[in-house]
């Protein structure tokens, strides 16, 4: 696997990879969520191109940045394993080479607003920034992430349907541990007693998945309940809502095609996942 951390460097090796090539953006700390979206690229095209970059862009608190676990030399051996051929980790100069404040910045509007993008305001306009760049930076023909924030692969479809980018992008099922957590960097941050909380989310989304299959539409009645119920495992609740799985929007009493997302605080962690649910 090569390793490069300079966009010229970057360029030099893509023109040099003949076929498709995927391109699956982290941050690092990479664990068997970020294997699997690796592995459906390898499905997809012909080469996989990984990047890791923490970006400071999209973090809201400067305390959260430098908490951020950094884990490079781990994480290479993981991709090395995965047959990655590319591995691109660029510093913070690199992408920002001027000033941050006055960088260039990808708005995707209203989705951006709701839910995670209020708790932290500019998140999602960091995250659309840089992958944007990204895009630039690997051209590749596809990109692979995560449904475990899923509104953060909405906001990438949008960004790709609005600026027209030839680029497919590909959402993966979110990989969850054993007693159905999902897999996070941020699960590093709890200890063990708030560990064994924590699949307390899960729970909530499974019991309003299950809800909705049976026939019940009362969404504001089903989300005020899985709000209790999180809220009596020891968590802040910070949102827990019923949505259209196409665009986030109300969904009305005959919508087939539901998200159920939820967003909780737990010591150090704010946790988030969802669920899907195809009536
Ligand atoms: O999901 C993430 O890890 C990040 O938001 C991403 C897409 C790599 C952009 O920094």
């Amino acid at each position: 696997m090569k390793q490069v951390r300079s966009v010229a460097q970057l360029r030099e090796a893509v023109a040099g990879l003949q076929g498709r090539v995927a391109l699956v953006p982290t941050m690092g700390n990479l664990h068997e969520g970020h294997l699997t979206l690796v592995r459906r690229a390898h499905e997809i095209a012909d080469h996989v191109v990984v990047s890791i970059f923490v970006n400071p862009l999209q973090f809201d608190r400067e305390q959260d940045l430098q908490a951020y676990p950094r884990t490079e030399e781990q994480d290479l051996a993981l991709l090395r394993s995965e047959a990655v051929e590319l591995a691109f980790t660029p510093s913070t100069e690199v992408i920002y080479p001027r000033s941050m404040e006055t960088h260039t910045r990808v708005e995707v509007p209203g989705l951006s607003d709701i839910f995670c993008g209020e708790s932290r305001p500019g998140h999602f306009v960091g995250v659309a920034t840089i992958v944007c760049k990204l895009f630039n930076m690997v051209q590749p023909q596809a990109a692979v992430f995560g449904k475990k924030d899923f509104q953060q692969l909405l906001i990438i479809r949008r960004m790709v349907e609005d600026l027209a980018m030839p680029i497919e992008i590909v959402g993966v099922d979110t990989v969850r541990e054993a007693d159905g957590l999902a897999m996070s960097s941020r699960n590093n941050y709890l200890n063990p007693q708030q560990r064994r909380m924590a699949p307390a989310l899960y729970h909530a989304l499974q019991q309003t998945a299950e809800a909705l299959h049976q026939g019940r539409r009362q969404y504001a009645e089903l989300e005020e309940q899985a709000g209790k119920l999180i809220a009596a495992a020891g968590m802040r609740p910070d949102y827990f809502s019923i949505r259209r799985a196409a665009d986030l929007g109300e969904p009305g009493e005959s919508e087939t095609a539901l998200v159920v997302l939820g967003a909780a605080f737990l010591g150090m962690a704010r946790l988030i996942d969802n669920l899907e649910v195809k009536l």
